[in-house]
């Protein structure tokens, strides 16, 4: 009865909508501009108001645009209450205009929806192999004395924004682990199918975002995924068990493709989960799923405040938005300022290179070795396995994703960046758990310096045509886990590092920080690699180390230019006498001048720079472009 009523109080209503918009046209009336989801961005809680003080601010912030109470109350959707100052409204864009000119705001920005697409054993393995080990007892898997000297990752807490988790699976047992760590203050959120018995010692938190996405689409529709943590996707299943995923005997995919031992990066490693990616309405199942910015956003925000040291976000887009624009880069620099390690994939179909510095460098990009589509123009920083990924699935899901198939499985195989970013979490979970000091900056740093540029037949990484890959396809390599762990020197950064970096970008983000008058070039942000967008000229930049291997230890300088530029580094000799010390160095680039030699304006050229004390290589990519 209520139903039908609201039908034709709706049916009412939009012939009232419809005679009104065809007459005020006839007359030229405004129409009324429609409503989109916008995240307002404040910078980061002072800690001195309360949950309620924030939330009147955020409604009095929209009521000075909305006009009354109940309609600010009405239109507001995230009130973001943590680390993150800001919250998400349905707003017309006059409304987001308005509030961007307000006092206090930093930036007001449309909640993009982000999509994830379908793009363990084995992978493991395949570590081992590149980093040269045999499984013998003289030549032990080195991933395995990693695994050893990281406890497993017993102690680290990773967190996971995807499609939610199977939790029946074998992957996400329990059984033998140690108490939950006391550090550890998160939920395990009930809903459909889903109660706090599902969460256990090694699934520590599940929580889910639907907020934006039922602003969005409407209510979620129960055949089509579960309104709780609960994974009916597959996606979320399979990253999390390939971050963290307990070892699992005679596991295979469907006719028993890859039959062997399904497992983790980090079998011991604690889950958390943050669902926040749903079905798209009318969509197949096999096109992806799609995250709202500010549903990740919330669950970025929980994340810090939960306790979680990693985050793992395998969640793509075919936009590239300015930092003060996009959900993902803001959330991570808090993370980053916490030194949370933020590992993202890097979609499968980026921008064009001049782009590249729009990938924030307070998140780890990870690119794929896979077979089809990584021409990827984006500069990843890192590559990780990405092909033909065995993990645990969701059993409410076929493991084509197709309607008409009905298998139902445990394990499945899947590629793709999605199937990277987790291997690369996995890593830092591991390097946390050995280097539990070490910064966000020094774990990437760790990871990029020892990658290779061979695949594990030993010869260099191809794109798919066969011709020789770019750090633009690569960024530093393929990461070798186990080399990371040792690395000898680390490029550092700090969060002010960061905000000098946005300074000099002609970004702000952190309002309680003052841009110095004249901040540090951009290209002085103390990277592991290179990156020189249209080179005019010369150009000098400072890099800093850090020594984290023998305190007392020598390195010296090898590199290679850039075909059509002149490199100059010095000093070419490093000597360390402690442990924490750090070292300057200065690389200058200048372009050709003969007119032979000189590089075609816009195109990149690549080449390297590399430490060594005859035990330990710290290697650099160059990418240049010229003017
Ligand atoms: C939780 O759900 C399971 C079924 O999945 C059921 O066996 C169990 O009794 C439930 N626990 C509680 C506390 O409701
Ligand atoms: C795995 O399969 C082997 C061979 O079929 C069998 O001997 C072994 O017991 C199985 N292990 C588990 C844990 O199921
Ligand atoms: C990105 O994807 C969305 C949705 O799939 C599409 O509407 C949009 O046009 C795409 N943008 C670009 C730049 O390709
Ligand atoms: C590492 O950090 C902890 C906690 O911040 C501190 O107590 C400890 O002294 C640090 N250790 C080193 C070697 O810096």
């Amino acid at each position: 009865m209520k139903n039908q009523s609201s039908n034709i109080f709706w049916l009412l209503l939009l012939i009232l909508h419809l005679s009104a918009s065809s007459s005020s046209s006839a007359q030229h009336h405004e129409q009324p501009q429609p409503r989109q989801v916008y995240i307002v961005y404040f910078g980061e809680h002072s800690g001195e108001k309360t949950t309620h003080e924030i939330e009147d601010d955020h409604h009095s912030y929209l009521f000075s645009v909305k006009g009354s109470k109940e309609e600010a109350k009405a239109s507001l959707i995230y009130s973001y209450k943590n680390v993150v100052n800001g919250f998400s409204a349905l707003l017309t864009q006059d409304e987001a205009s308005k509030l961007s000119e307000m006092k206090g705001v930093v930036s007001v920005f449309r909640s993009h929806p982000k999509k994830h697409r379908l793009h363990t054993t084995r992978s493991w393995d395949f570590i081992s192999l590149l980093e040269g080990g045999n499984g013998e007892a003289n030549h032990p898997y080195p991933y395995e004395e990693l695994l050893h000297k990281a406890s497993y990752g017993k102690d680290v807490i990773v967190g996971m924004i995807d499609s939610g988790i199977w939790p029946e699976s074998q992957s996400f047992s329990d059984e033998g682990m140690e108490p939950i760590p006391k550090s550890w203050k998160g939920k395990c959120q009930t809903g459909v199918a889903f109660n706090k018995s599902h969460c256990n010692r090694k699934l520590i938190g599940a929580r889910y975002y639907i907020k934006s996405y039922e602003a969005t689409f409407g209510r979620l529709n129960n055949a089509e995924d579960y309104r709780s943590p609960r994974d009916k996707d597959g996606h979320g299943t399979h990253t999390t068990s390939i971050v963290g995923g307990r070892r699992v005997m005679n596991a295979s995919a469907i006719g028993g493709f890859a039959y062997g031992t399904a497992s983790g990066g980090a079998p011991l490693v604690r889950l958390a989960i943050y669902k926040a990616c749903w079905p798209i309405p009318g969509q197949p199942k096999s096109d992806g799923n799609t995250c709202q910015e500010d549903d990740m956003l919330a669950a970025i925000d929980d994340a810090i405040a939960d306790g979680v040291q990693v985050l793992s976000i395998s969640i793509g887009t075919n936009q590239s938005n300015p930092y003060t624009q996009d959900g993902i880069a803001i959330g991570a620099l808090h993370a980053a300022k916490r030194n949370i390690v933020v590992a993202c994939s890097a979609g499968n179909s980026g921008p064009t290179p001049s782009t590249v510095t729009n990938v924030a460098p307070w998140i780890i990009t990870v690119a794929a070795i896979i077979n089809f589509d990584t021409w990827l123009y984006w500069q990843p920083d890192i590559t990780a396995p990405g092909l033909n990924i065995l993990a645990a699935w969701s059993e409410a899901i076929s493991p084509t994703q197709l309607d008409v198939d009905h298998r139902v499985v445990n394990y499945n195989l899947q590629s793709g960046t999605s199937m990277a970013c987790p291997h690369v979490a996995a890593v830092s979970a591991l390097l946390k758990a050995i280097h539990p000091n070490w910064s966000s900056a020094a774990i990437r740093s760790a990871l990029m310096t020892t990658a290779t540029l061979n695949n594990n037949m030993g010869t260099p990484i191809t794109d798919t045509a066969g011709n020789l890959a770019t750090p633009f396809h690569y960024g530093s390599g393929h990461f070798q886990p186990a080399n990371a762990a040792d690395p000898g020197l680390v490029y550092d950064a700090t969060y002010t590092d960061y905000l000098l970096f946005l300074c000099s970008t002609g970004y702000h983000l952190d309002p309680s920080f003052k841009c110095p008058k004249h901040p540090p070039s951009p290209s002085n942000l103390n990277y592991p690699s290179l990156a020189i967008a249209k080179l005019k000229r010369t150009i000098t930049v400072k890099r800093t180390v850090t020594n984290v291997g023998a305190s007392k230890s020598v390195y010296s300088l090898t590199f290679k230019p850039p075909i059509g530029f002149s490199v100059e580094i010095s000093p070419t000799i490093l000597s360390f006498s402690e442990v924490g010390e750090k070292r300057n160095f200065f690389i200058t680039v200048k372009e050709e001048s003969r007119q032979k030699t000189k590089p075609k304006a816009g195109q990149y050229a690549f080449g390297w720079y590399m430490w060594s004390d005859g035990i330990h290589i710290v290697r650099s990519p160059i990418a240049v472009s010229s003017a």
